[in-house]
């Protein structure tokens, strides 16, 4: 055989293989994982190799395949947002076929897996990796149960962020999504599938359909801000010192701004407004403590007789991880229990749900010993404490108070408060005996409530950009941040461009 027909026959082989493996949808060669050299371009490599070498019969035989290919290469490259079927049923006596469809939806019209991997060999992302959320989903939220957990995430996936995340995930119910209930079940009963058992209990809604037409109308009307302006506000204004947007260098290490706050770790912006709406934006830069992104929150704690300052990495209904940096810059990351916290002297009962209290120990009254509870709510006049197994209420009031008061010879006498002021003489039961003070021998008072355990999570970006920025600046600015969409919603726009949906957001 010439050599000319051992590359003819070559070639042929090249493109009857690369045909098939392509319709089959064999994953791509040589290198499968970065999905480099798909069939697709194999297969179009050896046809036009083929339609060089080959003479007229097999000029048109090749011409055929490459008619073929050409109709199979269009129709994958529509979504399946577009060919996938309408679901107008869920056959639950058969809840592996109802995962199956919720498949279906996950990797077409909900657009998730634009987002997210159930793979953990996948590169961890900006997005969770869903292997095992069938599990997980029961344990992110303390009381609630795994489909509970779901049913919040698609609805209402600000609830709770996963330690870690920005709110990046979008409300799938609303455009430009738009996923029915139905699909909504059958995307849960996928997710439910992952490691988990499926819960075909049917649910309510969490939201109003019919009200989405309203929120949108309410919304702002369209920026007419300058994003180029906006870009130079952002650089000035510094934002860009802790925040990174691709595109814009940030300023060279060690080359300081003049504004005076330590430059912060902040989550990258450069997809910031693919699924936060300019409310968000908005609220961001004018209340940062409104909605803190997870993993990013400062904190101070006490715990064990130490005071620990720095970053809520993560948190869980038993404890929580603290990274820290010492004074040479070593980041620590310190795991600590809620049992391990220490009681705080509480000298005011108001605003304790505010001030990040969840536990309280105070004395009624009317009681001898003190009383201990988580904070489950609390008015202006009453706190309420989950006490052992029972909810108790307590008027702020009725509350024995514990003052310390200390005499001109630093002695400290603690006692139950019982009347009186500092400018005349004050009353005490010091051990279970009644003690006067007379004011003029005192140097100082002070009176605890309560005692309590707290957690304040603060956002560490400043909060006085209010009255830093001009209207104007901050108009601007916000047209800019509207520009970064990053690469996600560009997906998500091209899907929305064919099924003919304006997104209402
Ligand atoms: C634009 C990216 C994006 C899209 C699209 C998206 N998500 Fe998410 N999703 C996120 C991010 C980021 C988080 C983590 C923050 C949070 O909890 O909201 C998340 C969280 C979740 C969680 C909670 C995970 C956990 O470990 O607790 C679930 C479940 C979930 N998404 C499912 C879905 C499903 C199903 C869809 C499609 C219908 C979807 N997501 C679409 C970004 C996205
Ligand atoms: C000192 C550092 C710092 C500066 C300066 C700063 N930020 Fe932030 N910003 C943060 C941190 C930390 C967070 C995350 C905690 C939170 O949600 O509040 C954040 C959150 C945000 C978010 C929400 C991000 C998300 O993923 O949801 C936006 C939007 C934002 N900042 C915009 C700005 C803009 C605009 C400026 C300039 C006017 C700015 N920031 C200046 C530290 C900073």
């Amino acid at each position: 055989m010439s050599r000319n027909t051992l590359i003819k026959i070559a070639s042929l082989i090249l493109m009857v293989v690369s045909f098939i493996a392509y319709i089959a949808g064999a994953s791509a060669f040589p290198i499968a994982s970065e999905n480099l050299l798909p069939w697709s371009v194999w297969f179009l490599i050896a046809v036009i190799v083929n339609i060089v070498l080959w003479t007229s019969v097999m000029r048109l035989l090749t011409f055929s395949l490459a008619v073929i290919w050409f109709y199979a290469f269009v129709a994958g490259l529509v979504p399946e947002s577009s060919t996938a079927v309408n679901l107008t049923e869920l056959d639950w006596s058969d809840p592996d076929a109802v995962a199956e469809q919720g498949a279906l939806v996950f990797n077409g019209k909900g657009q998730c897996s634009a987002c997210h991997t159930v793979d953990t060999s996948a590169p961890p992302g900006r997005c969770p990796d869903l292997t095992d959320i069938g599990v997980n989903a029961a344990t992110r939220v303390p009381g609630m149960d795994a489909k509970a957990y779901l049913i919040e995430s698609m609805y209402q996936p600000a609830n709770f962020l996963v330690p870690g995340y920005g709110k990046i995930m979008p409300e799938v119910w609303k455009a430009p999504i738009n996923l029915s209930k139905l699909e909504i079940e059958a995307v849960i009963a996928y997710l439910q599938s992952q490691g988990g058992e499926i819960d075909p209990t049917p649910f309510d809604e969490p939201i109003d359909r019919a009200d989405v037409g309203a929120t949108a109308e309410a919304l702002p009307p369209l920026l007419t801000g300058d994003p180029e302006l906006g870009k130079k506000v952002f650089v000035d204004a510094a934002c860009i010192s802790c925040h990174a947007v691709t595109g814009i260098e940030s300023p060279a290490a060690g080359e300081t701004t003049s504004e005076d706050f330590e430059v912060v770790t902040a989550p990258d912006l450069s997809e910031i407004a693919a699924f936060n709406d300019m409310r968000y934006l908005e609220e961001s830069i004018l209340v940062p403590g409104a909605q803190i992104v997870s993993g990013y929150g400062a904190v101070t704690v006490r715990a064990k007789g130490t005071t620990f300052q720095g970053t809520l990495v993560s948190q869980d209904e038993e404890k929580i991880v603290v990274r820290t940096k010492t004074a040479d810059g070593v980041e620590e990351e310190h795991t600590i229990l809620f049992s391990e916290f220490d009681d705080e002297p509480i000298e005011e009962l108001t605003d304790l749900e505010a001030k990040g209290y969840f536990t309280l120990t105070l004395t009624p009254a009317d009681a001898d010993a003190p009383v201990s509870g988580q904070l489950i709510s609390e008015t202006d006049e009453t706190v309420t404490l989950k006490v052992g197994e029972e909810n108790r209420t307590f008027s702020k009031t009725d509350v024995k108070s514990l003052m310390t008061v200390v005499t001109f010879d630093d002695d400290e006498i603690v006692g139950e408060y019982v009347s009186g002021t500092i400018e005349d003489e004050i009353v005490l039961i010091v051990d279970g005996s009644e003690e006067i003070y007379d004011g003029l021998d005192l140097n100082e008072t002070t009176v605890t409530r309560a005692s309590g355990k707290r957690l304040l999570v603060t956002s560490p970006m400043p909060e006085n950009f209010p009255i830093l920025l001009s209207v104007a600046d901050l108009t601007n600015l916000l047209s800019f941040l509207s520009t970064l969409t990053g690469a996600t919603a560009e997906a998500v726009e091209a899907v929305t461009e064919e099924t003919g949906e304006t997104p209402t957001e």
